[in-house]
C-alpha cells in the first residue's frame, strides 16, 4: 500500500541516492534549499514503511512548479508515480495555485498528460565548458539596488513573483547576476549559480524583441563562469541563444517538454529556465 508523506531531513540521503540514479547532480543541500523555500513541499512516497520515491514542489502565488519526480525502478508501473503527482497537485491547488508547470522528458509526456498536464513547448538542455573570452560586452554586474527591479521584470515574464526564490539566489555571494540597462530601465538580466565546481546559467529574462541584449547578457555571464561545467535550459525556439551556446562549445544533452496543468501564464519575453525543478 503506497502512501505519501512530507519529506524529513532523515530522508535526504535516500532522496539524493535515488535522484543520482538519473544523474540529476543533487546533493542534500539541494533538498534543504527546497525545504527552506517550501517547508511542506518535499514529498516522499513509501510502500508500507519502505521509501520508494520522491517529488518536490514550489509555489509562487498563483503559479507552482513540480520537479524531481522519481520512483525506484523496481516499484514502477504500479501507480506510485501517479499518486505522488496527484498528491503534489492537491497540495498546490489547496493553496489556490492555478497553474502548475513542469519540464518532462519526452518519453514522460504521456504520463503527465494522463494526469491532466498539457504540452506547451520544447526546451533544450545544453551543457558545456566555455572558455573565458576577451570579447567586449556591454552589460553590468547587478548590485543589491537592482534586486527589486530584477524581481519585478521576472514577475512580468514568469507570470508570478519568484521573490522567495530569486532573493536568496541573488544574495548568495558565489552566484553572479548581470543586468542590461541602468537602474529604473532594466531590460534584461541573467543569473549563474555556481556550486560544486559547476554552474547553472538561468534564469535569463529579457524583453521580447531584444535578442541582442539576451545574447550579450549570456556572453557576459559565460565569461564569468569560464572553465566550469555549465548547464542551461533554453527554449527550442530561441535559436540565437542556442547557436551562441553551440559556438561556445555547448552540446545538447537532452530535450524536455514544458507542460502546464491549468492555464499557461502569459510570458511575452525571452526566457531561459532557472532550473528544471523550479521553472
Ligand atoms: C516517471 C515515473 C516517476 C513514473 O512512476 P511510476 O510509479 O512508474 O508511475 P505509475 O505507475 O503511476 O505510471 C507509469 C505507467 O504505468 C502504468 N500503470 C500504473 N499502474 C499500473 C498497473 N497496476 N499495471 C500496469 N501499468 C500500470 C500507468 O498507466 C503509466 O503508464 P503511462 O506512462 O503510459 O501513462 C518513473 O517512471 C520514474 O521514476 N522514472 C525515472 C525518473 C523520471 O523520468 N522522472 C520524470 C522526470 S520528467
Amino acid at each position: 500500500m503506497f502512501h505519501v508523506q512530507k519529506m524529513s531531513v532523515e530522508d535526504f540521503t535516500f532522496a539524493v541516492r535515488l535522484t543520482n540514479t538519473m544523474n540529476w547532480n543533487l546533493v542534500e543541500e539541494d533538498f534543504q534549499f527546497m525545504k527552506d523555500l517550501e517547508p511542506k513541499g518535499c514529498f516522499i512516497i513509501r510502500d508500507e514503511s519502505e521509501r520508494i520515491g520522491v517529488a518536490t514542489i514550489i509555489s509562487f502565488g498563483k503559479v507552482g512548479w513540480l520537479g524531481n519526480v522519481i520512483v525506484r525502478e523496481e516499484f514502477r508501473r504500479r501507480g506510485a508515480g501517479s499518486l505522488l503527482v496527484k498528491h503534489a497537485l492537491e497540495y498546490l491547488t489547496k493553496q489556490d495555485v492555478e497553474t502548475i508547470g513542469l519540464y518532462a522528458y519526452q518519453n514522460k509526456i504521456q504520463f503527465y498528460q494522463r494526469l491532466g498536464f498539457e504540452y506547451d513547448s520544447n526546451f533544450v538542455v545544453l551543457t558545456g565548458k566555455p572558455e573565458s573570452s576577451s570579447e567586449q560586452v556591454h552589460q553590468r554586474e547587478a548590485t543589491k539596488n537592482d534586486e527589486r527591479e530584477i524581481i519585478d521584470l521576472d514577475h512580468l515574464c514568469f507570470g508570478a513573483s519568484r521573490r522567495k526564490l530569486l532573493a536568496p539566489i541573488l544574495d548568495e555571494s558565489s552566484n553572479v547576476c548581470y543586468v542590461s540597462g541602468e537602474k529604473g530601465s532594466i531590460r534584461g538580466f541573467v543569473v549563474a549559480k555556481a556550486y560544486l565546481g559547476m554552474a547553472e546559467v538561468g534564469p535569463l529574462v529579457c524583453q521580447r524583441g531584444c535578442p541582442d541584449i539576451a545574447v550579450d547578457l549570456l556572453k557576459a555571464v559565460l565569461n564569468r563562469v569560464g572553465g566550469l561545467e555549465v548547464i542551461t535550459c533554453v527554449p527550442e525556439k530561441e535559436s540565437t541563444i542556442c547557436s551562441t551556446l553551440m559556438r561556445r562549445g555547448f552540446n545538447e544533452a537532452f530535450r524536455v517538454a514544458r507542460m502546464f496543468y491549468g492555464a499557461p501564464r502569459p510570458n511575452d519575453c525571452i526566457y531561459m529556465a532557472e532550473s528544471l525543478e523550479r521553472g
